[in-house]
């Protein structure tokens, strides 16, 4: 199982690939009508997908996985009552499988027979997506419903957080113990260490700031850099999340704490919480499909 795309819907769909394109760093994928799928130097053939709606709004978050994988996430969900449905993907890399809405109303595709890419050499672009987090009313019960239907692994809680597993990256998704569900924010995986750092530089010569960071986590000990995006939402400049064992002993919040005055490892930065907070209230969940009757979902 692994983390592929985001797909997201807002109004200028062609200024958010400009900003991602110019200025973050990523490479143009396709255009298809008035979507716009900018990809990274990995094998997947896009990373994010910006479609022209009025609202702003995140159509789902697709992972890849086996038809093993996709066969126990469609019964499960369909056991659960999870609203769901079958999907053929119409985005680049093709594939088919299901679309289920999860207790809070994030919006997950899973897909197999997908299609890759040829990698593509550039030094500062993403590689791929590391992680998309989800805020949450209740992160706990989040943690609990992936691990349950998705067969996710919660790998730690912190006051903040439950960091959740799919591989064994240590994260490839977390619920903020937010209040509220929305997406919370969109991590690239980056080369290296330089490669963030050339990523702030290259920010900081368009005018921006860091929302937060640089830094390095205590969970996952990743290298981060914060932005709040010119279009809306969070997205991060990350390194090198922590691989974990598949016997990884899930740490409590009160094993993650942190010194007085500081929220990571290094402690040189500070953090726009109420920019943040702002800019992960903005891209909330919104379901265009209506799911399939539960006796049809349990056949
Ligand atoms: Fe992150």
């Amino acid at each position: 199982m692994k983390l592929r795309s985001i797909e997201l819907a807002l109004p200028d769909p062609a200024a958010a690939a400009r900003f991602m394109l110019d200025i973050w760093g990523m490479a143009p994928g396709e255009v298809r009508g008035q979507t716009h799928y900018l990809r990274g130097s990995g094998p997947y053939p896009y990373l994010v997908a910006f479609e022209q709606a009025d609202a702003e709004f995140v159509r789902h978050t697709t992972f890849v996985c086996t038809a093993e994988e996709l066969a126990g996430i469609r019964a499960k969900a369909a056991q659960a009552g999870w609203p769901l449905t079958d999907t053929v993907s119409a985005d680049p890399g093709e594939g088919h499988g299901v679309i289920v809405e999860l207790p809070e109303g994030e919006l997950l595709r899973f897909l197999v027979d997908t299609t890759e890419v040829a990698p593509i050499t550039g030094r500062d672009l993403p590689v791929k997506l590391t992680h998309i987090v989800f805020n949450s009313a209740d992160a706990e019960a989040s943690g609990h419903a992936v691990e349950d239907v998705l067969g996710f692994r919660v790998s730690d809680r912190t006051k903040g957080m439950v960091f959740v597993r799919c591989n064994d990256s240590h994260h490839s998704t977390a619920f903020a113990r937010a209040g509220f569900s929305s997406l919370n924010h969109i991590a690239f995986e980056m080369e290296d260490l330089d490669a963030v750092m050339r990523g702030i530089g290259r920010m900081r010569d368009h005018g921006f700031a860091p929302a937060w960071g640089p830094g390095r986590h205590g969970p996952g000990a990743n290298v981060y850099a914060y932005y709040i995006a010119p279009f809306g939402p969070v997205i991060e400049y990350s390194t090198a999340v922590e691989k974990v064992p598949d016997d990884y002993q899930a740490g409590a919040p009160e094993d993650w704490t942190w010194p007085p005055n500081r929220i990571d490892q290094w402690g040189i930065s500070d953090k726009d919480f109420d920019g943040l907070r702002k800019a992960e209230e903005r891209f909330r969940f919104r379901r265009e499909w209506q799911p399939a009757a539960p006796a049809a979902n349990l056949a």
